[in-house]
């Protein structure tokens, strides 16, 4: 059974902690939602993490509806979350619509996140009252990351501060079901899920938030160079897929592998008569 909006509601208002993960492929989602990750995110950090971009920017709405119909066929029980693109949502309030249904109707995911808060409110309303539940995005928002200056805490300075708590406000008026908090100072953090009724979810904001969201990238150690500080490496995915591959060159070289089990039988009197 599809995890539902409502539960994730009941799930904050009984203080009961919640994961969100990313995957972009079948496979990935298969295993996430296997392992009982209620939220599965497609996001746009797939332009760094699987195709080699140096930032979200270049990422198209082909691109992530490509990586969202993967992993749509591959959870049976997350709710999806599409990301949807850097120029999908800004240009008008139809354009925003007509993007958003894209990810519902080509990408099959059953929800959209966008960045941005009091700017985007009426985009967002407008796309909930098509009936596409819509995720925030507050905090360092990666599609700004040109004006912002580049990774960095949002919310400091009281007046950034203040400007954070209204643009969450916005966003829960507007009907979002869930606000994603990006390297926001822990307690900002916390002040935010007291005072929105939808779950916060943090990268980089503390203990506090209703639920947390991270790389898979960055949690599996896929990517040998990179730890961001927000992250926690719970494996070296990338030792054992170096040795994995080395052992597979050796054994090729060797002759080790491929062995007698690995192709198909076949009757010695039909090779016989061939000779
Ligand atoms: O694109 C993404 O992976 C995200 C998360 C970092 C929240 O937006």
């Amino acid at each position: 059974m599809r995890i539902t909006i409502s539960k994730l509601m009941e799930m904050k208002q009984q203080g009961e902690k919640f994961s969100m993960l990313t995957a972009y492929d079948y496979s990935t989602a298969r295993i996430v939602d296997e392992a009982g990750v209620p939220l599965i995110l497609v996001g746009d950090s797939l332009g760094m993490v699987m195709l080699g971009y140096d930032s979200t920017i270049p990422v198209t709405i082909d691109e992530m509806l490509h990586h969202t119909r993967a992993v749509s066929r591959g959870a049976k029980n997350a709710l999806v979350v599409g990301d949807m693109p850097f120029m999908t949502y800004h240009t008008s309030v139809e354009d925003a619509l007509r993007n958003a249904g894209r990810f519902l109707q080509e990408g099959g995911c059953q929800t959209v996140k966008l960045e941005g808060g009091e700017v985007v409110a009426e985009k967002v309303s407008r796309i909930v009252a098509a009936g596409i539940p819509v995720m925030g995005h507050l905090g360092y928002t990666p599609q700004s990351t040109h004006q912002l200056g580049g990774p960095k805490a949002i919310g400091k300075s009281v007046e950034a501060a203040a400007q954070l708590i209204r643009d969450a406000k916005a966003l829960e008026e507007a009907g979002v079901f869930s606000i994603v908090l990006e390297l926001v100072p822990a307690p900002l953090a916390k002040l935010v899920t007291e005072k929105v009724n939808v779950p916060t979810i943090g990268i980089g904001a503390g203990k506090d938030c209703d639920g947390q969201v991270q790389v898979i990238h960055d949690l599996l150690g896929l990517i040998a160079d990179f730890v961001p500080k927000h992250a926690k490496q719970y494996a070296k995915i990338h030792e054992t897929m170096r040795s994995a591959i080395a052992k597979y060159i050796a054994e090729v070289k060797e002759g080790a592998f491929p062995t007698a089990e690995n192709s198909p039988k076949m009757d010695a009197g039909i090779l016989k008569q061939l000779k």
